[in-house]
C-alpha cells in the first residue's frame, strides 16, 4: 500500500460529496465513488438499490460505467476513490479496468490506497 497523496484526498472528497445522492432506501448505506481518468476527467457514481435486493448496483460500478460510457477503456483510469471498502465483485471490476490507485475507506473509517492486485490477488483473467 502507498501513502495517500493530496490528489487522492481531493478525489475522495468528490466521492464523499456525491454519496449524498445515493439511492439506498433499503440499507440506508450511502456510498459514493469518483474515478479519475489520465486526461483529468472525473466520473462519479453512487449505489442504486432496488426492492429486489440483488439487483442493486454499487457506487464504484456506477462510476466505472459512467467512465466507459464517456469512452474510457481499461488502462485509462489512474485512480478511483470509494467511500466504502470495495466488495468482492467490484474488486474484479477494478482489476478489469486496471485502475492504478484505489483510495477507499476501511470499515473503521481509515482512508487507505491500494492496487487492484493487492485487493484481489490471483485474479481470474481471460
Ligand atoms: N456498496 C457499494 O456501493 N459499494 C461497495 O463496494 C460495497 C457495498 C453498497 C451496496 C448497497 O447498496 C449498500 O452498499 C449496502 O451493502
Amino acid at each position: 500500500m502507498d501513502d495517500i497523496t493530496p490528489a487522492d484526498r481531493e478525489l475522495y472528497e468528490q466521492a464523499v460529496e456525491v454519496a449524498a445522492g445515493a439511492y439506498a432506501p433499503y440499507s440506508r448505506f450511502h456510498v459514493g465513488a469518483a474515478a479519475r481518468a489520465r486526461d483529468g476527467g472525473v466520473f462519479l457514481g453512487v449505489n442504486v438499490e432496488n426492492a429486489a435486493y440483488p439487483l442493486g448496483v454499487c457506487a464504484e460500478k456506477s462510476a466505472l460505467t459512467a467512465a466507459v460510457t464517456a469512452g474510457c477503456r481499461p488502462g485509462d483510469l489512474e485512480a478511483i476513490a470509494i467511500t466504502a471498502s470495495p466488495c468482492g465483485g467490484c474488486r474484479q471490476w477494478l482489476v478489469e479496468f486496471g485502475v492504478q490507485r484505489v483510495v477507499y475507506a476501511r470499515a473503521g473509517g481509515e482512508i487507505v490506497v491500494a492496487t487492484p492486485a493487492e485487493l484481489l490477488p490471483d485474479t481470474f483473467e481471460l
